[in-house]
This record gives structure tokens, C-alpha cells and sequence, in this order.
């Protein structure tokens, strides 16, 4: 089984979390698209979605799934979307697709947090994919010298403009040893919109495919 095939795999399992005539949330990547995909199969049976992103958007809209705005949902059962990295305690570096700030907002309301992902993303320690970090664009030096000053080494990603209209740094070198702490500080640094982090908020649940096929684990 190659990686897609993998990511495909997981995709596909989360559609056992979807229950039915309710709103589903969705995330962002490569792998939810096969999710998406998934969706698309039983179209009929959801009431609709909420998209973390333009992209997750414009597909579920293709497979003719009802996209409803967040602020009209006041429950969300299950929110399912991939990792960059995920680790035993199932907390998660994500924004590699730039998706990290409706992604987290997403993932905020749902009761349950669902990550698909393949064998490659978990990790013992986070911070060898170097962390998302959603910034006001007036504010990309501050903000890169103040994580400078956390230790770690903010590189511009050329060229991206979220879809909320803001940069992305990128910062490599961390030495993550409390990811909830650090969590915390980076997003305490005035123009941060958001960091990539999903350690406060962690997965409840991960399906996590093999070449044996997918094992699901969940958090205790
Ligand atoms: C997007 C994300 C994605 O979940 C993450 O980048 C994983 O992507 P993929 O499924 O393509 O490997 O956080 O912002």
C-alpha cells in the first residue's frame, strides 16, 4: 500500500463516526479530501458540513453537500480532519494545507475530534515539521523575533495568503517539551493569529492506516 492508498484508507474508516441527518465538520488536505470523497458516497443521509477551508469548500460543494456557515450551527458531533504530526497523548502539529485557524475554531465546537491520518504522522516528539504560525501581515517581523526569543527559527512561506487573508510562518527548530505550554505563549504574542498546535485541544480519536489496515486509537 503506498501513502495515498494509506490515507484513502483512514478517509474512508472516519465515515463510521458520521451519524446520520446531522452537520458534519470538515478539515483540510490531501487526506480529508478522500474523507470528503467518502461523504460524497452518502450524501443523502448527512444534513450538511462545515468547511475548514475554501478548497474543502469547493469539493463538498461539488458532490452537491450543503456547506452551512459555523455561526448558524450550534452543535457539531464530530469534526474529522488529518495531522502533520500527531503524537501518543494525540496531540497534533496541522497547517501544513495553511487551514490551521478555522480548523481549530472547528474543532473547538465539536464534541468529537476525529484525525486520519497514515503511519508517517506519528511521531514520539512534535516539532520535527515545522510549525504553522497564522499571522497579521503588519505584524510578520514582530512576530517572527518574538518566536526568535522562544527558541525557534521562523521562516516565511513565500507566497501563501490564508484563506482569512493573513501569512504563515513557519517555525523550525523547537524544542517542544510541554506543546500546551508553548501553545499558549506563541499565542500570546500580539498579531499571532493562531499556531498549529493542537495540543489544549488534542484528537479524541485517530485512525491511523497501515500496510495491516487501519487501527483506531483512542485517546484516554
Ligand atoms: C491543513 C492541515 C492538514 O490536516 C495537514 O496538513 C495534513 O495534510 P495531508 O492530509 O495532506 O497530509 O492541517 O492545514
Amino acid at each position: 500500500m503506498n501513502q495515498d492508498e494509506m490515507k484513502k484508507a483512514a478517509g474512508w474508516a472516519a465515515l463510521e463516526y458520521v451519524e446520520r441527518d446531522t452537520i458534519v465538520g470538515v478539515g483540510t488536505g490531501s487526506t480529508v479530501n478522500h474523507f470528503i470523497d467518502a461523504l460524497g458516497s452518502i450524501k443523502g443521509d448527512i444534513e450538511g458540513a462545515v468547511s475548514s477551508s475554501e478548497e474543502s469548500t469547493r469539493r463538498l460543494k461539488e458532490y452537491g453537500i450543503p456547506v452551512f456557515d459555523l455561526n448558524t450551527v450550534d452543535q457539531l458531533s464530530v469534526y474529522v480532519d488529518g495531522a502533520d504530526e500527531i503524537n501518543d497523548h494525540m496531540q497534533m502539529i496541522k497547517g501544513g494545507g495553511a487551514a490551521l485557524t478555522r480548523e481549530k475554531i472547528i474543532a473547538a465546537v465539536a464534541e468529537k475530534f476525529v484525525c486520519i491520518a497514515d503511519q508517517s504522522k506519528l511521531v514520539k516528539l512534535l516539532g520535527e515539521f515545522p510549525l504553522p504560525v497564522e499571522v497579521v501581515p503588519m505584524a510578520r517581523s514582530y512576530v517572527a523575533r518574538q518566536l526568535v526569543k522562544l527558541g525557534g527559527d521562523p521562516v516565511y512561506r513565500e507566497g501563501v495568503i490564508t484563506d482569512n487573508g493573513n501569512i504563515i510562518l513557519d517555525v523550525h527548530n523547537f524544542n517542544v517539551v510541554n506543546a500546551c505550554e508553548l501553545e499558549r505563549q506563541i499565542n500570546g504574542i500580539v498579531g499571532v493569529v493562531t499556531n498549529g498546535f493542537f495540543a489544549e485541544r488534542s484528537a479524541d480519536s485517530l485512525l491511523l492506516a497501515t500496510p495491516d489496515g487501519v487501527k483506531k486509537i483512542n485517546n484516554k
